[in-house]
């Protein structure tokens, strides 16, 4: 991508020959770095390699001792802080907020601060809100704790989103997500990202998070960059032997023809047994902040699954939730070839396949990311 023509909004984020340190002690060491103008770019890497601090110089939430940054051609030193961060949208990993605001008053903090008039306010909230199918009327006057994980984790970016920042920093912001949850904000965030344009820099731990949503990868350690790259070129030439631990089964030497359900599912998954009730369900979905669970039997045997919107339209607080359970999720035996898996779940244009032991237990579930699509064309090479 091209700076664009028209300097009001490109938004071409570079940083140059910077360095940082903690007294002596090098965190970020000579780094040169460009993001382009409506790029998704992900930085990942070993813990304590320097992300968040990355990440918190470009709005000078940390100051670095060497070096500069441009955004959009000005050296951001030069730029009044609160001028600058009201270009920069920010996303916490705990969501961060307010528990005694409602849904409303939580995405319009900066818009209010901004001085936007209440209509114009209340549109901007209607509008996001629309982003993420949690109408207005339902939705805007209620509180946090009066919704699921994924609910908020989405009021988070909205807020965000709402000052019509060019630019968001997401700092691991799914991470205390459950995977179904997880994969669906990423696909959310990967849309809104196509249809907003903006210059979204996200940091995670998680190579397939990486993989699904970056146009450009960014792998640190020890506060240098090691490999910048496309997530094909990642995954075909990592440039360094810790990224491809970091690449584990994707970048999988293993013939892609041996690969079962069990080397590419996600396994850790939370179940409910069939004879909750509606009300107690939904109170463990808060808990765990979950979206959707997976309906078990007694012996622990696949009997369907439970969504929050099927809940509301569908629950009776008493009634155990077996009378809801949606029994039509597809699923597969986990020593099914991976292959014929992912075609399975491309065929049936679901979001993912329960994958289940011989006895029906439930072993993990396979989620529809670019992440099997591009692993599917690494292992296996693009279909003629
Ligand atoms: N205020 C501080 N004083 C001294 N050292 C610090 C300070 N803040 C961070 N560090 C160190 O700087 C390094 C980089 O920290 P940073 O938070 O950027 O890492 P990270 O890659 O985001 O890690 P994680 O994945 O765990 O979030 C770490 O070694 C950390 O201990
Ligand atoms: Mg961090």
């Amino acid at each position: 991508m091209i700076n664009k023509q028209n300097g009001d909004d490109a938004y071409m984020i570079i940083y140059e020959n910077i360095t940082k340190k903690y007294d002596d002690v090098i965190i970020i060491d000579n780094l040169n770095l460009t993001i382009n103008d409506g790029e998704f770019v992900v930085l990942i890497g070993p813990s304590g390699c320097g992300k968040t601090t990355t990440l918190k110089m470009i709005n000078r939430l940390i100051k670095y001792n060497e070096g500069n940054i441009y955004i959009d051609d000005k050296n951001i030193k030069d730029v009044n802080a609160v001028e600058l961060r009201r270009k920069i949208g920010y996303v916490i990993q705990q969501i961060g907020l307010f528990p005694n605001m409602t849904i409303e008053e939580n995405i319009s903090v900066v818009p209010k601060l901004l001085k936007w008039s209440k209509e114009k306010q209340i549109k901007r909230v209607k509008e996001l809100l629309e982003l993420v199918d949690l109408p207005y009327e339902e939705n805007a006057k209620k509180y946090p704790n009066e919704l699921s994980g994924g609910q908020q984790q989405r009021i988070g970016v909205l807020r965000a989103l709402a000052a019509e920042p060019p630019i968001i920093l997401m700092d691991e912001p799914f991470g205390a997500l459950d995977p179904i949850t997880r994969d669906s904000l990423q696909d959310e965030l990967k849309t809104l990202q196509q249809k907003l344009h903006k210059t979204i820099i996200f940091v995670t731990h998680d190579m397939e998070e990486a993989v699904k949503l970056a146009d450009k990868i960014v792998f640190m350690s020890d506060g240098k960059v090691l490999q910048a790259a496309s997530p094909e070129e990642m995954l075909n030439k990592p440039a360094h032997p810790m990224i491809s631990k970091f690449m584990g089964k994707l970048s999988y030497s293993r013939s892609g023809n041996d690969l079962t359900c069990e080397d590419v599912m996600k396994k850790k998954i939370f179940t409910v047994p069939e004879t909750k009730k509606t009300l107690e369900c939904i109170e463990l979905m808060k808990q765990k902040e979950l979206d959707t669970v997976i309906v078990v039997d007694a012996n622990g045997k696949y009997k369907g699954i439970v969504t929050i919107e099927y809940i509301r339209e569908y629950g009776k607080p008493g009634e155990m939730i077996s009378k809801i359970t949606k029994t039509d999720q597809p699923s597969v035996l986990i020593n099914t070839n991976a292959k014929d898996a992912i075609d399975k779940l491309i065929e049936l244009k679901c979001d993912y396949l329960v994958v289940l032991n011989r006895n029906k237990t439930v072993a993990g579930i396979l989620t529809r990311t670019s992440i099997t699509k591009a692993l599917a064309s690494v292992v296996w090479g693009e279909e003629d």
